[in-house]
């Protein structure tokens, strides 16, 4: 709680390009959470760097990312939408919990494990603590839920524990987190693949639609989405491909699988197809179109990122000064 309002917090980082499946699963319900929470929606820049970054493109991408936060229809003024590394306490607050956390348990993350299979001439230390950052992010607001992907609840689990330990040690400091799974949280899967998650690092550029996308690029991945020979269009565990295409339609045009079905019940696949393309190109247009309106407004995104970079010092800050007192650091002379 903070001013008497439930928190909410939750982040992206900047790297790769972002997908339909990121707009749909996360984004789009973010800003549904905002009447509800008080929300903190943050770049989490610093946490890019655990893998090597080219710096222009992570400073233009971070960049992108917040202008996409309002464009979804974040607002600025009621959600907290900041750069990670603007506000230093996140980085103080992790060094601090690196000290509660073991090396046991940060062994056992599974993204850990992945990433470091991945990057095997980068295993750096960052990689190894990325989510003690995490749990730093989160305690820092005594933020009460944190809307996140299958991918990510084994780091929300250890933050629990963590925030756990430390409390045990000295009292009631940080606010332990819940996981928030949406209602409606669509799980988009890979257009050529789709017993995999639609993702922004697929190599094959057919498999994800990206916020970017041309309604060309668009109308053309969705019509190469792999299907299958059953040629019917239901919504079923043995018909992946047409069960994601459902998904897509269903959350573009805000109807239930159900409706959808009932909509194409005697529709070919190609004109299903054609449809799902359509569905996707009348949400990804509009806000393609926000986007490109709001980055040629510099100095409104600027006074943005300065306001709420100040909200969420002063909201962190308040966090870091009760650790360092319950911990022993001396007081600061003024
Ligand atoms: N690790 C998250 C991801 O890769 C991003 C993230 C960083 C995050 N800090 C967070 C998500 C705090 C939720 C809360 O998706």
């Amino acid at each position: 709680m903070l001013d008497g309002q439930k928190v909410l917090f939750s982040g992206i980082q900047a790297t790769g390009r972002l997908t339909l499946g990121n707009y749909l699963g996360a984004l789009r319900n973010w800003v549904k959470l905002s009447d509800e929470y008080m929300c903190f929606y943050c770049v989490v820049d610093e946490h890019s760097i655990t893998v090597r970054q080219d710096p222009a493109t992570l400073r233009k991408r971070s960049r992108d990312l917040l202008t996409l936060y309002i464009a979804a229809g974040l607002d600025p003024k009621k959600n907290c939408l900041y750069y990670q590394s603007h506000v230093s306490a996140h980085a103080e607050l992790a060094w601090i919990l690196n000290c509660f956390t073991y090396m046991g348990e940060m062994n056992r993350m599974t993204q850990f494990k992945d990433k470091s299979a991945k990057h095997e001439d980068n295993i750096n230390v960052g990689l190894f603590a990325y989510p003690v950052l995490m749990a730093a992010d989160i305690l820092l607001y005594q933020t009460d839920v944190v809307p996140v992907g299958l991918d990510q609840k084994q780091h929300l689990e250890i933050t629990r524990d963590i925030a756990e330990r430390f409390n045990n040690i000295y009292g009631d400091v940080f606010t332990i987190p819940d996981a928030y799974f949406g209602k409606v949280g669509a799980r988009i899967m890979s257009l050529q693949d789709p017993l995999h998650k639609m993702s922004k690092s697929d190599e094959n550029p057919n498999a994800s639609i990206y916020l970017t996308d041309t309604p060309d690029d668009i109308m053309r991945k969705c019509k190469k989405a792999v299907t299958d020979s059953l040629a019917q269009i239901r919504y079923s565990e043995e018909q992946p491909g047409i069960r994601n295409l459902i998904d897509i339609y269903s959350a573009c045009t805000d109807k239930t699988p159900e409706e959808t079905v009932r909509e194409f019940e005697n529709a070919g696949y190609g004109q299903f197809k054609e449809a799902v393309g359509e569905s996707v190109v009348s949400v990804l247009k509009p806000l393609q179109d926000e986007m490109k309106r709001l980055s040629g407004e510099k100095d409104y995104i600027n006074s943005i990122i300065k306001e709420n970079a100040e909200k969420a010092a002063y909201y962190s800050s308040k966090t870091l000064r009760k650790v360092h007192r319950r911990i022993g650091f001396p007081d600061r002379i003024r």
